[in-house]
Protein backbone atom coordinates (compact mmCIF):
# COMPACT_ATOMS: atom_id res chain seq x y z
CA UNK A 1 0.00 0.00 0.00
CA UNK A 2 1.47 3.81 -0.82
CA UNK A 3 1.69 5.75 1.87
CA UNK A 4 3.56 8.76 0.25
CA UNK A 5 2.03 11.26 -2.63
CA UNK A 6 -1.00 9.21 -2.42
CA UNK A 7 -4.84 10.00 -1.86
CA UNK A 8 -6.21 8.31 1.46
CA UNK A 9 -9.31 8.67 3.14
CA UNK A 10 -8.94 8.81 7.47
CA UNK A 11 -11.88 7.67 9.39
CA UNK A 12 -12.52 8.16 12.90
CA UNK A 13 -9.85 11.24 12.03
CA UNK A 14 -10.63 13.50 15.11
CA UNK A 15 -10.00 10.52 17.33
CA UNK A 16 -6.83 9.31 19.55
CA UNK A 17 -4.93 6.79 17.09
CA UNK A 18 -6.86 8.55 13.54
CA UNK A 19 -5.48 11.96 14.43
CA UNK A 20 -2.13 11.02 14.91
CA UNK A 21 -2.30 8.91 11.77
CA UNK A 22 -3.55 11.67 10.21
CA UNK A 23 -0.62 14.01 11.01
CA UNK A 24 2.01 11.54 9.65
CA UNK A 25 0.34 10.53 6.92
CA UNK A 26 0.55 14.01 5.88
CA UNK A 27 3.83 14.85 7.09
CA UNK A 28 4.75 12.17 4.42
CA UNK A 29 3.25 14.29 1.63
CA UNK A 30 -0.40 12.33 1.11
CA UNK A 31 -3.69 14.23 0.60
CA UNK A 32 -6.01 12.95 3.15
CA UNK A 33 -9.46 13.73 3.48
CA UNK A 34 -10.78 12.95 7.43
CA UNK A 35 -14.03 11.99 7.99
CA UNK A 36 -15.26 12.06 11.67
CA UNK A 37 -18.96 12.42 13.28
CA UNK A 38 -17.45 14.01 16.32
CA UNK A 39 -19.24 11.30 18.29
CA UNK A 40 -15.75 10.68 20.45
CA UNK A 41 -13.42 12.92 17.94
CA UNK A 42 -12.55 16.35 18.82
CA UNK A 43 -11.88 18.81 16.22
CA UNK A 44 -9.00 20.27 18.36
CA UNK A 45 -6.52 17.37 17.30
CA UNK A 46 -7.18 18.01 13.94
CA UNK A 47 -5.47 21.90 14.76
CA UNK A 48 -1.77 19.99 13.37
CA UNK A 49 -3.77 18.70 10.06
CA UNK A 50 -5.69 21.67 9.39
CA UNK A 51 -2.23 23.45 8.52
CA UNK A 52 -2.18 21.23 5.44
CA UNK A 53 -3.28 22.33 2.18
CA UNK A 54 -3.73 19.07 1.49
CA UNK A 55 -5.97 18.26 4.24
CA UNK A 56 -9.98 18.28 4.14
CA UNK A 57 -12.72 17.49 7.02
CA UNK A 58 -15.65 16.14 6.14
CA UNK A 59 -18.14 15.79 9.36
CA UNK A 60 -19.90 12.75 8.32
CA UNK A 61 -21.52 9.28 10.12
CA UNK A 62 -20.04 6.26 8.56
CA UNK A 63 -23.95 4.54 9.21
CA UNK A 64 -25.94 7.06 7.60
CA UNK A 65 -24.26 9.78 5.09
CA UNK A 66 -23.31 8.36 1.59
CA UNK A 67 -19.88 7.52 1.87
CA UNK A 68 -18.98 7.50 -2.20
CA UNK A 69 -18.96 11.45 -2.78
CA UNK A 70 -15.99 11.49 0.26
CA UNK A 71 -14.17 8.16 -1.47
CA UNK A 72 -14.38 8.98 -5.02
CA UNK A 73 -10.74 9.13 -6.30
CA UNK A 74 -8.96 7.56 -3.31
CA UNK A 75 -5.92 5.40 -3.81
CA UNK A 76 -7.02 4.16 0.34
CA UNK A 77 -9.20 4.47 2.89
CA UNK A 78 -8.15 3.57 6.95
CA UNK A 79 -11.00 2.98 8.73
CA UNK A 80 -9.97 3.72 12.11
CA UNK A 81 -13.59 4.93 13.33
CA UNK A 82 -15.08 2.47 15.67
CA UNK A 83 -16.45 1.99 19.65
CA UNK A 84 -12.96 1.03 20.96
CA UNK A 85 -14.77 0.86 24.30
CA UNK A 86 -14.56 -3.18 25.12
CA UNK A 87 -16.24 -2.29 28.46
CA UNK A 88 -19.35 -1.00 27.21
CA UNK A 89 -19.72 -3.67 24.90
CA UNK A 90 -21.34 -6.13 27.69
CA UNK A 91 -24.02 -3.18 28.42
CA UNK A 92 -24.57 -1.78 24.71
CA UNK A 93 -23.68 -4.69 22.25
CA UNK A 94 -26.31 -3.20 19.18
CA UNK A 95 -23.60 0.24 19.45
CA UNK A 96 -20.73 -2.43 18.79
CA UNK A 97 -22.62 -4.31 16.60
CA UNK A 98 -23.44 -1.16 14.30
CA UNK A 99 -20.17 0.88 14.67
CA UNK A 100 -17.85 -2.03 14.08
CA UNK A 101 -19.36 -4.49 11.61
CA UNK A 102 -22.37 -2.23 10.16
CA UNK A 103 -20.01 0.70 9.28
CA UNK A 104 -17.38 -1.01 8.02
CA UNK A 105 -19.95 -2.97 6.18
CA UNK A 106 -20.90 0.38 4.89
CA UNK A 107 -16.65 1.19 4.44
CA UNK A 108 -16.37 -1.41 2.19
CA UNK A 109 -19.15 -1.04 0.31
CA UNK A 110 -18.95 2.68 -1.03
CA UNK A 111 -14.90 1.07 -1.67
CA UNK A 112 -16.37 -1.24 -4.20
CA UNK A 113 -18.55 1.32 -6.12
CA UNK A 114 -15.97 4.04 -5.91
CA UNK A 115 -12.97 1.63 -7.21
CA UNK A 116 -11.04 2.50 -3.93
CA UNK A 117 -8.55 -0.42 -4.12
CA UNK A 118 -6.54 -0.58 -0.55
CA UNK A 119 -8.03 -0.80 3.21
CA UNK A 120 -5.95 -0.38 6.28
CA UNK A 121 -8.15 -1.53 9.34
CA UNK A 122 -6.79 -1.49 12.93
CA UNK A 123 -7.36 -4.56 14.65
CA UNK A 124 -6.97 -5.44 18.25
CA UNK A 125 -5.52 -8.08 20.71
CA UNK A 126 -9.01 -8.74 21.69
CA UNK A 127 -9.73 -10.77 18.28
CA UNK A 128 -7.40 -14.05 19.97
CA UNK A 129 -9.37 -14.38 23.51
CA UNK A 130 -7.31 -16.29 25.78
CA UNK A 131 -4.82 -17.86 24.00
CA UNK A 132 -2.86 -20.62 24.96
CA UNK A 133 0.28 -19.35 23.06
CA UNK A 134 2.07 -15.52 24.51
CA UNK A 135 3.33 -13.94 23.07
CA UNK A 136 0.83 -14.80 20.79
CA UNK A 137 1.70 -14.64 17.06
CA UNK A 138 -0.57 -13.29 13.88
CA UNK A 139 -1.08 -17.25 12.52
CA UNK A 140 -2.48 -18.37 16.62
CA UNK A 141 -5.71 -19.96 16.23
CA UNK A 142 -8.93 -20.87 16.81
CA UNK A 143 -9.80 -17.15 17.45
CA UNK A 144 -12.28 -17.19 20.37
CA UNK A 145 -12.70 -13.18 21.34
CA UNK A 146 -14.47 -13.51 25.21
CA UNK A 147 -16.12 -9.44 24.59
CA UNK A 148 -18.56 -8.27 21.94
CA UNK A 149 -16.06 -5.54 21.24
CA UNK A 150 -13.49 -8.45 19.93
CA UNK A 151 -15.73 -10.32 18.31
CA UNK A 152 -17.14 -7.80 15.88
CA UNK A 153 -13.76 -6.52 15.16
CA UNK A 154 -13.34 -10.15 13.85
CA UNK A 155 -16.09 -10.21 11.73
CA UNK A 156 -14.59 -6.76 10.42
CA UNK A 157 -11.55 -8.61 9.85
CA UNK A 158 -13.34 -11.52 8.25
CA UNK A 159 -15.12 -8.37 5.93
CA UNK A 160 -12.50 -6.79 4.99
CA UNK A 161 -10.44 -9.82 3.93
CA UNK A 162 -13.37 -11.16 1.80
CA UNK A 163 -13.88 -8.11 0.11
CA UNK A 164 -10.24 -8.14 -0.90
CA UNK A 165 -10.58 -11.34 -2.40
CA UNK A 166 -13.66 -10.78 -3.79
CA UNK A 167 -13.14 -7.28 -5.37
CA UNK A 168 -9.68 -7.09 -6.14
CA UNK A 169 -8.75 -5.23 -2.98
CA UNK A 170 -5.22 -4.87 -1.09
CA UNK A 171 -5.95 -5.08 2.46
CA UNK A 172 -3.70 -4.51 5.23
CA UNK A 173 -4.87 -5.44 9.36
CA UNK A 174 -3.41 -4.74 12.53
CA UNK A 175 -4.36 -6.28 15.71
CA UNK A 176 -2.99 -3.18 18.09
CA UNK A 177 -2.31 -4.14 21.94
CA UNK A 178 -3.29 -1.34 24.55
CA UNK A 179 -2.41 1.81 22.81
CA UNK A 180 -1.46 4.73 25.07
CA UNK A 181 -0.84 8.90 24.77
CA UNK A 182 -1.55 12.19 24.16
CA UNK A 183 -4.96 12.45 22.98
CA UNK A 184 -6.44 9.56 24.08
CA UNK A 185 -10.04 9.78 25.83
CA UNK A 186 -11.02 6.83 27.65
CA UNK A 187 -8.63 3.82 29.03
CA UNK A 188 -7.12 2.77 32.44
CA UNK A 189 -4.95 5.93 32.94
CA UNK A 190 -7.90 8.62 32.70
CA UNK A 191 -10.15 6.67 34.86
CA UNK A 192 -7.10 6.41 37.81
CA UNK A 193 -6.11 10.44 37.02
CA UNK A 194 -10.21 11.16 37.53
CA UNK A 195 -10.13 8.72 40.33
CA UNK A 196 -6.92 10.24 42.31
CA UNK A 197 -8.09 14.27 41.70
CA UNK A 198 -11.45 13.45 42.95
CA UNK A 199 -9.86 11.75 45.89
CA UNK A 200 -5.84 11.87 45.70
CA UNK A 201 -5.78 9.18 49.64
CA UNK A 202 -7.50 5.93 47.76
CA UNK A 203 -7.94 4.72 44.10
CA UNK A 204 -10.84 2.12 43.72
CA UNK A 205 -9.38 -0.44 40.83
CA UNK A 206 -11.79 -2.95 39.10
CA UNK A 207 -10.58 -6.64 39.64
CA UNK A 208 -8.30 -8.46 41.86
CA UNK A 209 -4.99 -7.84 43.10
CA UNK A 210 -2.57 -7.12 41.21
CA UNK A 211 -5.02 -7.41 38.18
CA UNK A 212 -4.76 -8.29 34.76
CA UNK A 213 -0.97 -8.17 32.32
CA UNK A 214 -0.60 -6.41 29.14
CA UNK A 215 1.06 -5.08 27.00
CA UNK A 216 1.20 -1.43 25.73
CA UNK A 217 2.24 0.47 23.48
CA UNK A 218 2.78 3.99 22.87
CA UNK A 219 0.75 5.96 20.18
CA UNK A 220 3.48 7.16 18.02
CA UNK A 221 5.56 3.87 18.07
CA UNK A 222 2.32 2.62 17.04
CA UNK A 223 1.47 5.11 13.79
CA UNK A 224 5.03 4.33 13.13
CA UNK A 225 4.32 0.69 12.89
CA UNK A 226 1.31 1.22 10.90
CA UNK A 227 3.03 3.43 7.92
CA UNK A 228 6.02 0.56 7.96
CA UNK A 229 3.08 -2.24 8.25
CA UNK A 230 1.57 -0.52 5.23
CA UNK A 231 4.54 0.46 3.12
CA UNK A 232 5.62 -3.37 3.09
CA UNK A 233 2.97 -5.34 2.80
CA UNK A 234 3.15 -8.01 0.02
CA UNK A 235 0.01 -10.04 0.18
CA UNK A 236 -3.81 -9.35 -0.84
CA UNK A 237 -4.00 -9.49 2.68
CA UNK A 238 -1.41 -8.55 5.25
CA UNK A 239 -2.05 -9.04 8.84
CA UNK A 240 0.22 -7.58 11.39
CA UNK A 241 0.30 -7.50 14.96
CA UNK A 242 2.03 -4.27 16.53
CA UNK A 243 2.14 -3.77 20.55
CA UNK A 244 6.13 -3.70 22.54
CA UNK A 245 7.79 -6.46 23.85
CA UNK A 246 6.56 -6.67 27.44
CA UNK A 247 3.44 -6.50 29.67
CA UNK A 248 2.57 -4.76 32.82
CA UNK A 249 0.10 -5.89 35.84
CA UNK A 250 -2.71 -3.21 36.99
CA UNK A 251 -1.16 -2.86 39.90
CA UNK A 252 2.19 -1.75 38.16
CA UNK A 253 0.24 0.76 36.39
CA UNK A 254 -1.29 2.30 39.70
CA UNK A 255 1.88 3.05 40.96
CA UNK A 256 2.87 4.44 37.96
CA UNK A 257 0.28 6.85 37.97
CA UNK A 258 0.45 7.86 41.61
CA UNK A 259 4.41 8.34 41.63
CA UNK A 260 3.80 10.40 38.22
CA UNK A 261 1.15 12.78 39.82
CA UNK A 262 3.36 12.93 43.23
CA UNK A 263 1.05 10.83 45.64
CA UNK A 264 2.24 9.08 48.55
CA UNK A 265 0.45 6.06 50.45
CA UNK A 266 -2.99 6.01 48.09
CA UNK A 267 -4.85 3.03 49.28
CA UNK A 268 -5.88 0.39 46.65
CA UNK A 269 -9.49 -0.73 47.51
CA UNK A 270 -9.50 -3.59 45.19
CA UNK A 271 -13.14 -4.44 43.73
CA UNK A 272 -12.74 -7.81 43.24
CA UNK A 273 -13.83 -7.80 39.73
CA UNK A 274 -16.18 -10.46 37.95
CA UNK A 275 -15.89 -14.22 36.85
CA UNK A 276 -12.67 -14.86 39.13
CA UNK A 277 -10.88 -11.45 39.15
CA UNK A 278 -11.68 -9.96 35.60
CA UNK A 279 -12.21 -5.98 35.84
CA UNK A 280 -15.42 -5.95 33.28
CA UNK A 281 -16.92 -8.57 31.76
CA UNK A 282 -14.91 -9.82 28.70
CA UNK A 283 -11.31 -8.30 30.45
CA UNK A 284 -8.76 -10.66 28.95
CA UNK A 285 -6.34 -11.30 31.52
CA UNK A 286 -3.14 -11.96 29.98
CA UNK A 287 -2.26 -10.33 26.87
CA UNK A 288 1.19 -10.34 24.81
CA UNK A 289 1.53 -9.94 21.02
CA UNK A 290 4.32 -11.30 19.00
CA UNK A 291 5.24 -8.45 16.79
CA UNK A 292 8.39 -9.99 15.33
CA UNK A 293 6.74 -9.91 12.11
CA UNK A 294 6.64 -6.40 12.00
CA UNK A 295 9.69 -5.97 13.46
CA UNK A 296 11.27 -8.35 10.49
CA UNK A 297 10.32 -5.00 8.61
CA UNK A 298 12.15 -2.99 10.65
CA UNK A 299 9.69 -1.89 12.89
CA UNK A 300 11.06 -1.53 16.77
CA UNK A 301 8.90 -0.19 19.30
CA UNK A 302 10.86 2.98 21.06
CA UNK A 303 9.44 2.66 24.17
CA UNK A 304 8.35 -0.86 26.33
CA UNK A 305 5.23 -0.79 28.26
CA UNK A 306 6.28 0.94 31.40
CA UNK A 307 7.98 3.72 29.30
CA UNK A 308 4.82 4.24 27.06
CA UNK A 309 2.58 4.18 30.45
CA UNK A 310 5.10 7.06 32.05
CA UNK A 311 5.27 8.94 29.25
CA UNK A 312 1.05 8.74 28.62
CA UNK A 313 0.39 9.29 32.17
CA UNK A 314 2.34 12.60 31.93
CA UNK A 315 0.49 13.11 28.27
CA UNK A 316 -2.65 12.48 30.14
CA UNK A 317 -2.22 14.46 33.17
CA UNK A 318 -0.76 17.35 31.68
CA UNK A 319 -3.59 17.94 29.64
CA UNK A 320 -3.98 14.98 27.02
CA UNK A 321 -5.21 16.92 24.07
CA UNK A 322 -1.70 17.92 22.56
N1 LIG B 1 -6.98 2.59 21.56
C1 LIG B 1 -6.62 1.32 21.57
O1 LIG B 1 -5.97 0.85 22.54
C2 LIG B 1 -7.00 0.40 20.44
C3 LIG B 1 -6.56 -0.93 20.50
C4 LIG B 1 -6.90 -1.80 19.46
C5 LIG B 1 -7.60 -1.32 18.38
N2 LIG B 1 -8.04 -0.03 18.34
C6 LIG B 1 -8.79 0.42 17.18
O2 LIG B 1 -8.21 1.60 16.66
C7 LIG B 1 -9.23 2.45 16.13
C8 LIG B 1 -9.13 3.83 16.73
O3 LIG B 1 -9.31 3.74 18.14
P1 LIG B 1 -9.18 5.01 19.10
O4 LIG B 1 -8.71 4.53 20.41
O5 LIG B 1 -8.44 6.07 18.38
O6 LIG B 1 -10.71 5.41 19.25
P2 LIG B 1 -11.43 6.84 19.31
O7 LIG B 1 -12.76 6.64 19.93
O8 LIG B 1 -10.52 7.86 19.91
O9 LIG B 1 -11.61 7.19 17.77
C9 LIG B 1 -12.68 6.69 16.99
C10 LIG B 1 -13.20 7.85 16.16
O10 LIG B 1 -14.24 7.36 15.31
C11 LIG B 1 -15.28 8.33 15.28
N3 LIG B 1 -16.52 7.61 14.94
C12 LIG B 1 -17.11 6.63 15.67
N4 LIG B 1 -18.24 6.21 15.04
C13 LIG B 1 -18.34 6.94 13.89
C14 LIG B 1 -19.28 6.97 12.82
N5 LIG B 1 -20.36 6.18 12.81
N6 LIG B 1 -19.07 7.84 11.80
C15 LIG B 1 -17.97 8.65 11.80
N7 LIG B 1 -17.05 8.67 12.79
C16 LIG B 1 -17.24 7.83 13.82
C17 LIG B 1 -15.29 8.94 16.68
O11 LIG B 1 -15.87 10.24 16.71
C18 LIG B 1 -13.80 8.97 17.00
O12 LIG B 1 -13.22 10.21 16.59
C19 LIG B 1 -10.56 1.74 16.40
O13 LIG B 1 -10.92 1.04 15.24
C20 LIG B 1 -10.23 0.77 17.52
O14 LIG B 1 -11.08 -0.35 17.50
C21 LIG B 1 -7.74 0.84 19.35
Amino acid sequence: MRVRGSTIVVTGCAGFIGSHLTDALLALGNRVTGVDDLSAGRREFLENAEGYPEFRFVRADLLSDDLRPVLKGADAVMHLAANPDVRSGASDTLAHYRQNIEATYRVLEAMRATGVKGILFPSTSTVYGEPSVIPTPEDYGPLVPISVYGATKLACEALVCSYAHSFDMEAVIFRFANVVGARSTHNVLHDFAAKLRADPSRLEILGAAPGTTKSYVHVEDCVRGMVIGAEYARSRVEIFNLGSNDRLSVKEIADMVTEEMGLRGVRYEWTGGVQGGRGWIGDVKDMLLSSDKLRSYGWEPAMNSSQAIRKAVREVIGGGAV
